[in-house]
């Protein structure tokens, strides 16, 4: 159980929550929803211990497992199966087992009989453990997670981004916690691995905050309903499921607009009162009490709730280039033993629009690494054509510099622009004066990804690469980002699980992996996105 009471949280000098007290029982399952930028990280960190609140106490009983939206580094040469495991002690015991076992091979007598001791001692841990069992159920949950037995076995380091959020999803859905604190679970997940996800949670039985901008897992799996509502920097808790709350919560902002209309009213009757009493010398007095009453009215008034702020955008005209901006010969890729693809073609024309489809692992993100000349290919060729201009949209936003602050990853990608244009486009993005100055480490998520788009914006770039552009965004931004691709003359190679997304393209081609195979796009291909 977790309860905080009375938590303030602050960054600079900025109010993200003033005071809220709540408690994360078993059996509560909790949406925590707000828009972009609205503390909901910030929040959870708190609840898990890896944050001080700025006021108010958290206290917490049992294990908790916490889900940060991005990916950690760890100990990279872990195994993948290891870290699953480890969330109940068993990494450790399976380790020795492993290591015991080679030892038991040995042509020594001696060796191989204390290695065999050994084993049977390490076993007797294991089983008491949960053994076997526990170890079959890990797998079970990576495996409906999109984790392959060939993944488990490799080391945390050789994984991509996606692959390690989602082996620490298992890790903390395995270690049976007694509160689970999920910030963005289905980033990384398929069609498949959601639905499941779906149903396991809705059937937790310990204490649960998710945040999300799956609305159909809101739907299922939420009890409640936390909205950390960044205007008034107040978490206004709602005790029931997804559908009730919409429609609750809109009849609250009715409520407060009308309350703040008929106060408004009131107080200017009384103003205008108090200034026809005031030309009476006998009646001054009563004057000024009245005003300061009204001005008291107006003061116990809640900040209209102006609507959630959105970034207008549009992706500027590109810079003129060929008739084939960029060409790709058989590309092949391999880490390790394992190949991911081999003798992938793509010939990206002026304009042209292609979705990459292909399932969990077949190298979606790899190809566009390799259009981008990030990685370079085993074999095969990315060749520019004439004018190229690239922008990469990195699934985990690894095209920022975190160190820098946020006006200077645009001023390093923006050329000769000057710097009035520079803060205008900050400014369309919703960075304001203050903003431009912070780190892009500390930024949201959801920033994280505008300051990432928006470094797109600045590039003019001809040919766009965009993995997965709409993950973390909030609604009413991810239309926002929807339409500017909808308008955008360049080339677009697309990679994303969101059908949303692949409709505003509107594709004329789509690239299979790990085949290569391309057809030109149809209406069927659509269901593939979200299981893909
Ligand atoms: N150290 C810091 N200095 C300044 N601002 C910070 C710092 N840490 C966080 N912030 C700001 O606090 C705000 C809340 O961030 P947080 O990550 O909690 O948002 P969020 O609700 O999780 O958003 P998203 O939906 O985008 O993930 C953001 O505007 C972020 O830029
Ligand atoms: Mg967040």
């Amino acid at each position: 159980m977790i309860t905080a009471q009375g938590i303030e949280l602050r960054v600079g000098a900025r109010t993200l929550l003033s005071s809220a007290t709540f408690r994360i029982a078993a059996g509560d399952r909790i949406g925590l929803v707000g828009r972009n930028g609205a503390g909901k990280t910030t929040l959870t960190k708190v609840l898990a211990g890896e944050g001080q609140p700025a006021g108010g106490t958290v206290s917490r009983t049992g294990q908790v497992g916490y889900l940060p939206q991005d990916p950690r580094t760890g100990d990279l040469t872990q195994r993948a199966s290891d870290r699953i495991l480890s969330a109940r002690g068993l990494d450790q015991v399976v380790r020795s087992m492993r290591e015991t076992e080679a030892a038991m091979a040995s042509e020594d007598d001696a060796t191989r009989d204390a290695a065999m001791a050994r084993y049977a001692r390490l076993e007797a841990r294991f089983t008491a453990a949960g053994g076997y069992a526990a170890e079959s159920e890990a797998a079970r949950i990576a495996a409906n997670l999109g984790l392959e037995q060939r993944v488990l076995a490799q080391e945390l380091g050789t994984l991509s981004g996606g692959q390690r959020r989602r082996v620490e999803l298992a890790r903390i859905l395995f270690s049976g916690a007694e509160t689970l604190l999920l910030d963005e679970p289905t980033n990384h997940l398929d069609a498949d691995s959601i639905a499941w996800l779906r149903d396991f949670l809705r059937g937790y039985a310990g204490g649960l905050v998710v945040i999300s901008h799956d609305v159909e897992l809101l739907r299922v799996v939420v009890t409640k309903v936390f909205h950390l509502d960044a205007t008034r920097a107040e978490l206004d808790q709602y005790a029931m499921g997804w559908d009730a709350y919409l429609k609750q919560r809109e009849t609250d902002e009715r409520r407060r607009r009308r309350e703040r209309a008929n106060a408004e009213r009131k107080a200017a009757a009384l103003l205008a009162q108090a200034d026809s009493m005031r030309a009476k010398a006998t009646k001054a007095v009563a004057a000024q009490n009245m005003a300061r009453r009204a001005q008291r009215m107006l003061e116990g008034l809640e900040e209209v709730r102006v609507a959630d702020k959105v970034a207008k955008l549009r992706f500027p005209t590109p810079a003129p280039c060929g008739r084939t901006p960029l060409t790709a010969t058989g590309l092949s890729k391999s880490y390790g033993s394992q190949e991911v693809f081999t003798g992938v073609d793509l010939a990206i024309d002026r304009g042209s629009r292609v979705v990459v489809l292909g399932l969990n692992g077949a190298g979606k993100t790899t190809l566009l690494r390799l259009l981008a000349g990030i990685e370079q290919p085993d074999t095969g060729t990315v060749d520019p054509g004439h004018g190229l201009k690239l922008g990469y949209y990195a699934q985990e936003h690894e095209t920022l510099d975190m160190d820098a602050t946020v006006y200077e990853n645009l001023r390093a990608v923006a050329g000769d622009l000057d710097d009035t244009r520079v803060r205008s486009v900050l400014g369309s993005f919703l960075f304001s004066g203050e903003d431009a100055d912070k780190p892009a480490r500390v930024l949201s998520g959801g920033e994280k990804t505008r300051l990432a788009l928006a470094t797109l914006v600045v590039s003019a770039a001809n040919v766009l690469l965009l993995d997965e552009p709409t993950n973390n965004l909030d609604p009413a931004s991810r239309e926002e980002i929807l339409a500017a691709l909808r308008g955008f003359e360049g080339a677009v190679v697309l990679v994303t699980h969101d059908e949303g997304a692949v409709e505003a393209l509107d594709p004329e081609r789509v690239l299979l992996l790990p085949d290569g195979s391309e057809d030109l796009w149809n209406e069927d291909y659509l269901e593939l996105v979200s299981l893909a």
